[in-house]
């Protein structure tokens, strides 16, 4: 067993090897002292049988028998080689010294080879499981993976899924740890009895250390718990959006704005999932808190993220994790920020609009670049009680850099994976001539400023008219502040808020 071979001599016998009854031997009372040696006396003889049957391999045995749990130790000499060290500490003092030779001592935990974000049946076949990995490891080690079915009947044998494949959605991003995606696909349904069943994953450290590896259970499924129903059209939901990871300090007014736009411009079959790593205060909670019990929206707690320094709050594989989990919960799974506001062009549906699309797998969006801080200078009029994509209604015509950060939606049933700005993994076909039908807001920042957002006063332009400021030109652009009444009055209707 791998387990076995594992074992790299950094742990000193008297940290596993005694329980904490030897403790209390410390300190015997009177009665406990017969008792102490009428143990002694066990254990002696114990050890004499002990070593009447291992006369030569004593010390590994021992060393087997006191060995911690091997979870996340693998990696403390990640370049050990699988035969028993050749220098074990009991040797070590009968052999000569040799002063030349040096040792390698590990302290501490380096990265883990696997950590489970999700995993999701994707189909009849296929399975996907998301997690993050110790990136030095895919840099230099290149682990690879592979998947099992072990059925919950024991009549049955497992089943071995084709060479898993894994993508690593966030490549280059990644900090310590890389996000992995693993793809296990089976010839035919593993549990065609839908008596239940495990999916295992075998997690091996790279290619050249053989067969070294980690093995998990990534995913149960109980008796009768596969329905292929759930793999085919129709879905529940029109539209799914996937929020990436919300961190900061986030101003719960505008959160508001967003979620009551996109609830309407996303219509009655569209579902929110956003992910909390830490910017859902109780403020931000409190707005969205009426949609999630109006079935709208779901809040995901993520704060534990923060032990994996992956890139950006995870966001990679939040998204990932989003993609897999609802796979086959809508037509269409959208990705973009909080700050950023889907806007169908004039004339059109979104519904006709995602019509047109649906020989694409993916397309993407094109933003128009918002102030999030110019508005319109009112003599009498005071801004505070109008929203944010009412008053702030200047659209930047000097071209940003990174203006050509798109936003994305994909038929996520033809996904493999996904990224933050578009996904390099699918079936099919991208398209990205949409900005006559579709684009985005972005009112960059605007979610993070607390308080009130207009702090530079303009005078409206002249009708068609540009206005420069600070360097840059802007037009007026009233098209979403055109929609904030029908927005606040849906809101009203839906969950009866009392803000105006
Ligand atoms: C499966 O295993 C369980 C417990 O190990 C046993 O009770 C049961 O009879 C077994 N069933 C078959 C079909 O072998
Ligand atoms: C979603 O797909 C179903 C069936 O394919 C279709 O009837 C429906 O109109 C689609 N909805 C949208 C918003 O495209
Ligand atoms: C604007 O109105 C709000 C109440 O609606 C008030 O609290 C605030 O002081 C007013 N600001 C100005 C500059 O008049
Ligand atoms: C895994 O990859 C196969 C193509 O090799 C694809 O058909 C399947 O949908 C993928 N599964 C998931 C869950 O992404």
């Amino acid at each position: 067993m791998r387990k076995d071979s594992a074992f790299n001599g950094s742990v000193s016998p008297t940290k596993g090897g005694f329980s904490s009854a030897a403790l209390t031997y410390l300190y015997p009372s009177c009665l406990e002292i017969k008792r102490f040696f009428f143990a002694v006396c066990f254990m002696v003889s114990l050890l004499m049988i002990f070593f009447l049957i291992h006369p030569y391999d004593s010390s590994s045995s021992l060393r087997r028998c006191i060995q911690p749990s091997p979870s996340g130790r693998a990696l403390l000499n990640p370049t050990q080689p699988k035969k028993p060290p050749s220098f074990p500490p009991t040797i070590e003092k009968l052999a000569p010294l040799d002063p030349n030779k040096r040792s390698f001592k590990a302290y501490g935990k380096a990265a883990a080879l696997f950590v489970q974000m999700g995993a999701y049946r994707g189909g009849p076949l296929t399975f996907s499981v998301v997690g993050l990995s110790s990136k030095p490891l895919h840099d230099f080690a290149k682990p690879y993976y592979k998947c099992e079915w072990v059925p919950a009947s024991n009549s049955s044998r497992p089943i071995k899924a084709n060479k898993a494949f894994k993508m690593l959605p966030d490549w280059g991003y990644g900090h310590v740890y890389t996000v992995v995606v693993v793809n296990c696909t089976f010839a035919e349904n593993p549990n065609s009895d839908n008596a239940g069943g495990k999916l295992v994953v075998y997690a091996y450290y790279g290619d050249s250390r053989g067969a070294d590896y980690e093995r998990f259970v990534a995913l149960e499924e109980a008796a009768g718990e596969f329905d292929a129903s759930k793999y085919s059209p129709p879905y529940k939901y029109d539209i799914l959006y996937c929020g990436s990871s919300l961190y900061g300090d986030l101003n719960a007014d505008r959160v508001r704005e967003w979620m009551a736009y996109h609830a309407f411009v996303f219509g009655p079959k569209s579902h929110f999932v956003f992910h909390d790593a830490g910017g859902v205060s109780p403020a931000v909670r409190a707005v969205l808190e009426p949609w999630v019990r109006a079935g709208r929206a779901t809040v995901q707690d993520i704060r534990d993220q923060a032990m994996y320094d992956g890139y950006y709050y995870n966001q990679f594989l939040v998204v990932n994790d989003c993609l897999h989990r609802h796979r086959h919960a809508a037509n269409w799974t959208f990705f973009f920020d909080v700050d950023e506001y889907i806007h169908v062009m004039e004339g059109r549906t979104l519904e006709s609009v995602l019509d047109g699309f649906k020989d694409y797998t993916q397309f993407t969006i094109e933003q128009n670049t918002m102030s999030s801080s110019m508005c319109v200078r009112h003599r009498a009029r005071n801004h505070s009680s109008q929203w944010g994509f009412e008053k702030l209604v200047f659209q930047q015509t000097t071209r940003p850099p990174g203006h050509k950060d798109r936003k994305y939606a994909i038929q996520a049933r033809n996904a493999y994976a996904t990224g933050v700005h578009m996904s390099e993994n699918i079936m099919g076909k991208s398209l990205h001539r949409t900005e006559s039908k579709i684009r985005y807001y972005h009112y960059h920042n605007s979610i993070n400023v607390m308080g009130e957002p207009c702090r530079d006063f303009l005078p409206m332009p002249k009708r068609g008219k540009g206005i420069r400021h600070k360097g840059r030109s802007y037009v007026y652009d009233g098209t979403l502040k055109a929609l904030a009444r029908t927005v606040k009055d849906f809101e009203k209707r839906l969950i009866r808020s009392s803000r105006a």
